[in-house]
């Protein structure tokens, strides 16, 4: 059993969450929850085999070996039930330069590009950034249970200005993992629409209780490119690589044309490869272990609210480890629930209105830490809010 209570302090390694507040928070002495990392080790297993890569000593020119996708494909294959072909993996730096590259070599400036807010904000920004226009098919949000309002996705994925549909699944942040229903009515409007769909699976591996659809177990649709990547699931963001699946030829060629050929990105870090390879490898337990501390936290959360400030309502978690929670009880929303939880609370989370307006009455904490900073964390909104 790993130990998920043994803190192990960050401070001092450059990491953003910990040593780089100020580029988000003036403020000084705030206890951070924001940035979606964990403050795990990885599972040993992979620290190992990177060990044992760094001792060999050098770090030159590198191709990715079969025992990369392998590892990879038998993680898919035995946690999801998704069966990949080799053929369709391009690995990518980081999900959302691939998610940049999709919006730059399917779509052209001015074309629309859907996403449903509230939902990860750099969606919006690679779409602003590229010139293209976003078009939002917002959630519906019922007594803090969020669903696609499909009716109104219908009629945006009909407008033939829109090319591209970016789907979060599972959902940053209102926590749904899309059901499979809901999954195939998106892909229905998708293929008879001819639009591209861009599907983020980054937080596949955090579902709790049901299980996560990967949607390509659903469909052959040539539109349809996946991205998933072990930054969540291994807490390796810092790694830099992506697993961006793509199962249309011409689709992929285009992808990779536009990454490799005319960007010169070919994101094979050797350090890396090992790491992720052996993690997918290897990794099961300690994923296992990290998800059931993940679910207490957030029955911790839960517990906590329905205690200690019943006007707080926390999203039902059904997946990723980011908790997703309702001030609008106490009157606090956009502005006055950011000086609230900076100037008053001291905490530095990531406030709902960075996604979209309609998060403006939410904040969102990264529960993926160590039990006794959770409970700082809701102390110190707590002790401020009765005052
Ligand atoms: C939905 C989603 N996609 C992508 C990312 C970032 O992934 P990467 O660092 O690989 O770009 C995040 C990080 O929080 C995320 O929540």
């Amino acid at each position: 059993m790993y130990d998920f209570d043994k803190m192990t302090d960050r401070k001092g390694t450059s990491c953003s969450k910990w040593d780089n507040m100020s580029s988000m928070f003036t403020e000084k002495g705030l206890l951070p929850l924001w940035i979606a990392d964990m403050d795990f080790r990885c599972c040993e297993e992979a620290i190992e085999a990177m060990r044992q890569r760094v001792d060999h000593g050098i770090f030159g020119y590198t191709v990715l070996p079969d025992s990369y996708f392998e590892s990879i494909a038998g993680w898919m294959q035995r946690r999801h039930n998704w069966t990949v072909r080799k053929e369709w993996l391009v690995t990518s730096v980081t999900v959302v330069s691939a998610l940049n590259i999709f919006v730059q070599a399917f779509t052209k400036p001015g074309d629309g590009v859907i996403i449903q807010k509230p939902v990860y904000f750099p969606f919006e920004e690679c779409i602003q950034d590229n010139d293209r226009r976003l078009v939002n098919n917002e959630l519906i949000e019922k007594e803090g249970y969020y669903t696609i309002d499909f009716e109104d996705l219908e009629e945006k994925a009909a407008r033939p200005e829109n090319k591209m549909l970016l789907l979060c699944s599972p959902h940053n942040p209102v926590c749904r993992a899309w059901t499979e229903e809901e999954l195939r009515r998106v892909i229905d409007i998708c293929s008879r629409n001819g639009i591209y769909l861009i599907a983020d699976e980054i937080h596949m591996d955090f579902v709790f209780k049901a299980e996560h659809v990967p949607v390509g177990t659903l469909t052959n649709y040539s539109k349809l490119a996946v991205c998933t990547s072990p930054s969540k699931t291994f807490n390796m963001a810092g790694l830099k690589m992506a697993n961006i699946f793509i199962p249309d030829e011409a689709m992929r060629k285009e992808f990779t044309r536009r990454s490799k050929s005319q960007c010169g990105i070919i994101p094979n870090n050797p350090v890396s490869i090992t790491g992720i390879s052996a993690a997918y490898a290897k990794g099961d337990k300690w994923l296992d272990e990290v998800k059931q501390y993940i679910w207490e936290n957030f029955q911790f959360v839960d517990a906590y609210l329905k205690e200690y400030m019943p006007k707080l309502k926390m999203t039902s978690p059904e997946a990723t480890y980011l908790a997703w929670i309702d001030f609008s009880g106490v009157g606090l929303s956009g502005l006055e629930l950011r000086s609230f939880l900076r100037g008053k609370a001291r905490v530095a989370l990531d406030e709902g209105m960075v996604f979209g307006k309609s998060g403006e009455n939410f904040a969102r904490i990264n529960v993926a830490t160590d039990r006794t900073v959770v409970r700082e964390c809701l102390d110190r909104i707590r002790d401020n809010l009765a005052r």
